[in-house]
């Protein structure tokens, strides 16, 4: 156990005694998230305002060999934001500013401890869009999204959180503050580390400041909700809807048993839920020109009559579409708080969710587990919610290992791989070698090295 009492007088000094926590209660804030059921107390948690500060805390404790992790919101799903073996937690709370929306060349630099959708509602303001949209988007930090290269439902048309960053500063793990490239779209300049540090999971540096793209906000959206008697014929029309040339902002999932589990959660009559049906997609279209949406609307609608679906519902106007995006965002809380407690990030190429589906069934016959599917189809990204009785989470538990390295196995399989948003963080890393061979492994390892020679930033993540 390190002696904290000299270098809590030292990070005082540095950010103000005010920002700067060891009591019972803030230890117990900071040592969990939303993955499943974590816990790994900090020792000390610090709430920085500027790179510059942040610099001479990495200094100190690259010299020391301090444990360091970096926070955002804490709604994180791979426990990357949790101190497994103590020490710092540096909260990015503080740094909430946004810095600058430059309208003349649509980007906006910010600070990495904005939530995602005030930075959203900002640039809107001005007419202009970032895209990415994390369920969590409400309370989710920018920099949290940064570092898990984060996605939500418009990625299947927009792209994820990596398609967006330009530029990031950040203070590397021996304290020196660098920019990663330049704030350009098109960049042919040495090695992409901007790329590099996004998806990085906060293992690589602290980010401090972020360049991003923007887009022409779309003046319309449609939206409706489209219910299957069948599963595996849902994950079949959404190949179909690409192939049939259209390219929906949203088209997402959800099985019957998550949808009926949320309606009840957030107690929602906007959806018509009944037993007979087996999934709903939710299908969402934008852009300028209404008519044109209308029509690929009704086109979408018509070609999802060979699937065997039900009634389609239009949501109307801006509540109803707003209740239906709610009863989506809360999915996965909701289940969880009915028991499906393991949640994974699977995804594969889209044509392959049928087969994933299919094989998540027989899978949860296997080991005797329940299991709902939701998320984001259109990508081929299906969340695979598990409920196993008697079972309770916990990293290395000996009963959820072997369904999860089958579950792994097949997607591997079809061609997929483990995480598509979520990260690895703590609760995946035992499962790296299914995606990826030892000699890959070493060189991302080495590359962690290069960034962080003592190992101190974020330590145990990704890697076992
Ligand atoms: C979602 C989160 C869990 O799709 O990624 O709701
Ligand atoms: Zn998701």
């Amino acid at each position: 156990m390190h002696d904290y009492s000299g270098l809590i007088i030292q990070f005082e000094e540095i950010i103000g005694k005010e920002n700067v926590f060891f009591d019972a209660e803030s230890k117990d804030k900071y040592a969990h998230d939303e993955t499943e059921n974590l816990h790994f107390i900090p020792d000390i948690i610090i709430k920085p305002r500027t790179a510059e500060e942040i610099s001479k805390v990495m200094k100190i404790c690259n010299l020391n060999n301090i444990p360091v992790t970096p926070r955002g919101a804490g709604t994180g799903l791979s426990g990357g934001a949790l101190p497994q073996f103590g020490g710092l937690v540096i909260s990015f709370e503080r740094m909430n500013a946004i810095l600058e929306i430059d309208e003349r060349n649509l980007q906006v630099t910010t600070e990495p401890g904005v939530i995602t959708e005030v930075l959203q509602n900002a640039v809107k303001e001005k007419g202009l869009f970032y895209p990415p949209d994390p369920s969590s988007k409400g309370s989710c930090f920018i920099g949290g999204n940064i570092a898990e290269n984060s996605g939500g439902p418009k990625a299947v048309k927009y792209g994820v959180v990596k398609d967006y960053v330009l530029n990031l500063e950040m203070v590397l793990p021996t304290g020196e503050i660098i920019w990663t490239g330049a704030n350009v779209l098109k960049n042919a300049t040495g090695y992409n580390l901007t790329q590099l540090v996004v998806g990085s999971e906060g293992t690589l540096g602290l980010v401090t400041k972020i360049v991003l793209k923007l887009l022409p906000f779309p003046k319309f959206d449609l939206l409706m909700l489209v219910p299957f008697n069948n599963l595996e014929k849902a994950g079949e029309a959404v190949s179909a809807i690409f192939r049939g040339g259209f390219t929906p902002s949203a088209l997402e999932l959800v099985e019957i048993d998550a949808l009926k589990i949320v309606s009840k959660f957030v107690d929602s009559s906007v959806v018509p839920v009944t037993d007979e049906m087996a999934a709903h997609l939710i299908i969402e279209l934008d852009g300028n020109h209404l008519e044109t949406l209308m029509n690929e609307m009704e086109a979408i609608a018509n070609l999802l009559t060979d699937f065997d679906c039900g009634e389609v519902f239009f949501a109307d106007d801006a509540q109803q579409k707003a209740e239906l995006w709610k009863l989506r965002r809360r999915v996965s809380e909701a289940v969880k708080i009915d028991g499906y407690t393991i949640e994974e990030d699977t995804v594969v190429p889209r044509a392959e969710l049928p087969a994933l589906i299919r094989g998540v069934k027989v899978l949860g016959q296997k080991h005797d587990f329940n299991v709902v599917c939701y998320g984001h189809a259109g990508d081929g990204n299906l969340h695979v919610r598990i409920k196993k009785s008697g079972s309770i989470y916990s990293l290395n538990n000996p009963d959820v290992i072997p369904i999860l390295r089958d579950l792994f196995a097949l997607v591997k399989s079809l061609g997929g791989t483990i995480s598509g948003e979520h990260g690895i963080g703590l609760i995946q890393k035992e499962y790296m070698d299914i995606v990826f061979p030892e000699v890959t492994l070493e060189l991302m390892k080495n590359i962690k090295k290069a960034f962080d020679p003592n190992n101190i930033l974020n330590a145990g993540k990704i890697f076992k």
